[in-house]
This record gives structure tokens, C-alpha cells and sequence, in this order.
């Protein structure tokens, strides 16, 4: 594709599954849909534990780039949360270990290929100009945080897909995925000072890949779409098992498409935070609207700015282009 001349430059940090079979393989949908847009400069892609461990996220990740002939630098996280506490309580993160891998497993090497030192040498290289768009726990970006308090200075906007704002979760009946696998290092996100973007599951859950449309990618033969199709079936089908709706939320895909295209979504400024300490409720992103009650109870200020509507057929024409249009049209 063409180069634009204004080119948004991001660095992404994602949990991607698409490879580790039973894993969220969604993060690689947006992932593509970035690679595949002129309007972004992806400067780097840094990954971290989640819907898989991080070294899956990262082999995934790397089979992805490589299947993209792409040279942009990726690296990767710890295998643990901003609390490493919070891993411990968790049964159901080791029972991935076990899970199906269809990319090569990588190690990655914590010297060189660490994330939260390359998101902050490279912001501050470009002060001003790197947009960080997460789409996974917010690990990285809570460690990098906390090691380089500056960074907050050199970093103009996160754009994350978290959180649910006036609609229950989806991982417990208040939190939504990625702010429950690590709500503390969300709430040093949300406290940080960097203006936010959040697209929480009050929009998310709006959008929908059929299972009509992966079995078109399915239909071409090339082994691209191949390994596609191997990947995203298994979680089909737990979808399908645990809440009967066969397809895909497309989370992750929307935060992309609100950084190239902002006005698909409707927004409303907030004050957010993290429950860390709830009983039933943690990882809930506790969101309040009323500017008059902020002022004078919580006397805070608005950090983030909250998607409320989305125009999905707006929505769905991008994915179409960026992403099934594109890898229906790959030829062997
Ligand atoms: O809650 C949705 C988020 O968790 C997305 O980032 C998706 O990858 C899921 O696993
Ligand atoms: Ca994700």
C-alpha cells in the first residue's frame, strides 16, 4: 500500500492467540488491519501475557510479522502481571501451558527483546509523535510506567481496548478481559496522565465476525488462510459452547479502527478507574460521566474519553477491506 504522507505512528501491545489453538485468536485480526493500513506506521509491536502466555503471544506474533515479509521490531513482556500476586490466584492461567501450538514456539531473550524499555526508549526518541494502541492486559505499559516515570511526557495518547462502561463484563458479571487479567496495572494506566482513548464492550459488542465469514477465509487455499482457519475454529467453538453465539466479537479490530478512523465512534469524556480490591468486582472500570459530580465529590478531572456509539456499517466496511477482502484475495 501507499505511504501517506501524514502517517500516525503506533506501537501496538497485544496478547495474540491466533496459533495457540483454544486461544482469542482476535488480537491478530487488528493486528493485520494495521499492517494493511496506510494511515498507520506501526513502529513497533510489543506483546504480553493474557489470552496466552507471553511467549506464545510472541511466536504468534512473529509468524504473523513474518507471514507480512515485516521487519518491525517486536518484543515482549514478563510472563507475569504489574502484581505478580495476581497470577497465583489464577488456576486456569497455567492450564494454557498445555494448549495446542501450531507457530514455532521463540523464546524471546529478556535483554534484547525487552518491551517496556523499547516502548519508552523509542517515545522518547519521537516525543510526542507515538500513539500507543493496547490491546491486551496492560502490563507493559504499567511496568513501563512505573521504571520511566517520564514517559508519561513523551506519549500524546493510548487508545486501549478495555473495560466496559455501562454494560456488564464478559470474564466476571463487572469486568471486562483485559482489565481483570491485570486491574492494577490498568489502574496505573488510568492515573497516569496520558490522555485516553477507551473502546470498552459497550461498543465492542456490537461488532461480529460470522462464522460465514471465517469460512470464506477458510476457502481459499492459501496456506495463510489455511493456518487461519486451523486457529480460529477451536475458539469458534468455545464461543459457541459457553455462550451459544457462534462468531467472533471483534474487540481489538474496533481499537484499531477508532486510531484510523476516529469519528466511527461517538465519544464521552470520563473519569476512570480500576477496582483492585473489589470482593466480586475486581477489574470493573468504574466510569463517572457527570462533570459536576466529578468536580465536586471526586475533585478530578476527566482522563479518558469513553466510545459510546459506533457506526458499524462504517465499521465493517474497513474490516472488509483491511482484513477478510484482503486474505480472500491472497493467491497461492
Ligand atoms: O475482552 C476482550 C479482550 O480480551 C480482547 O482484547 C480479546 O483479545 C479478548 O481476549
Ligand atoms: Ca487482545
Amino acid at each position: 500500500r501507499r505511504k501517506m504522507d501524514m502517517q500516525k505512528k503506533i506501537i501496538i501491545d497485544t496478547d495474540p492467540a491466533m496459533g495457540t489453538k483454544g486461544g482469542d485468536p482476535e488480537d491478530c485480526f487488528a493486528i493485520m488491519m494495521a499492517l494493511n493500513s496506510p494511515e498507520l506506521e506501526v513502529v513497533g509491536i510489543t506483546t504480553v501475557q493474557g489470552n496466552v502466555p507471553v511467549e506464545r503471544g510472541y511466536s504468534n506474533a512473529a509468524y504473523l510479522l513474518n507471514e507480512f515479509n515485516s521487519e518491525i521490531p517486536l518484543k515482549a513482556g514478563p510472563s507475569h502481571t504489574f502484581d505478580e500476586e495476581r497470577n497465583k490466584e489464577r488456576i486456569w492461567l497455567s492450564q494454557r501451558e498445555d494448549m495446542e501450538q501450531l507457530t514455532p514456539l521463540l523464546k524471546p531473550e529478556k535483554a534484547k527483546d525487552d518491551a517496556a524499555s523499547f516502548i519508552y526508549e523509542k517515545c522518547k526518541q519521537n516525543s510526542g509523535e507515538i500513539e500507543l494502541v493496547t490491546i491486551g492486559p496492560l502490563t507493559n505499559i504499567a511496568i513501563a510506567l512505573s521504571n520511566y516515570p517520564d514517559l508519561k511526557d513523551h506519549v500524546p495518547k493510548i487508545t486501549m481496548m478495555a473495560g466496559a462502561a455501562k454494560t456488564p463484563g464478559n470474564i466476571t458479571p463487572s469486568a471486562e478481559f483485559n482489565v481483570w487479567a491485570d486491574p492494577e496495572a490498568a489502574d496505573v494506566v488510568f492515573t497516569s496522565g496520558i490522555p485516553i482513548v477507551m473502546i470498552p464492550l459497550d461498543v465492542c459488542h456490537q461488532t461480529r465476525m460470522s462464522r460465514e465469514e471465517l469460512i470464506s477465509i477458510g476457502d481459499n487455499p492459501h496456506p495463510f488462510c489455511q493456518f487461519i482457519k486451523e486457529a480460529v475454529d477451536p475458539w469458534i467453538n468455545i464461543r459457541t459452547d459457553l455462550i451459544s453465539d457462534e462468531g467472533l466479537h471483534l474487540y481489538d479490530s474496533l481499537a484499531m479502527a477508532s486510531v484510523i478512523s476516529p469519528n466511527l465512534l461517538t465519544y464521552k469524556s470520563a473519569y476512570v478507574r480500576t477496582e483492585t480490591a473489589g470482593l466480586l468486582t475486581t477489574g470493573e472500570t468504574v466510569c463517572e460521566f457527570n462533570e459536576s459530580i466529578m468536580g465536586k465529590i471526586l475533585k478530578q478531572k476527566f482522563n479518558a474519553e469513553v466510545a459510546l456509539e459506533l457506526d458499524v456499517v462504517r465499521f465493517n466496511q474497513l474490516f472488509q477491506e483491511r482484513v477478510t477482502g484482503y486474505l480472500r484475495s491472497l493467491k497461492s
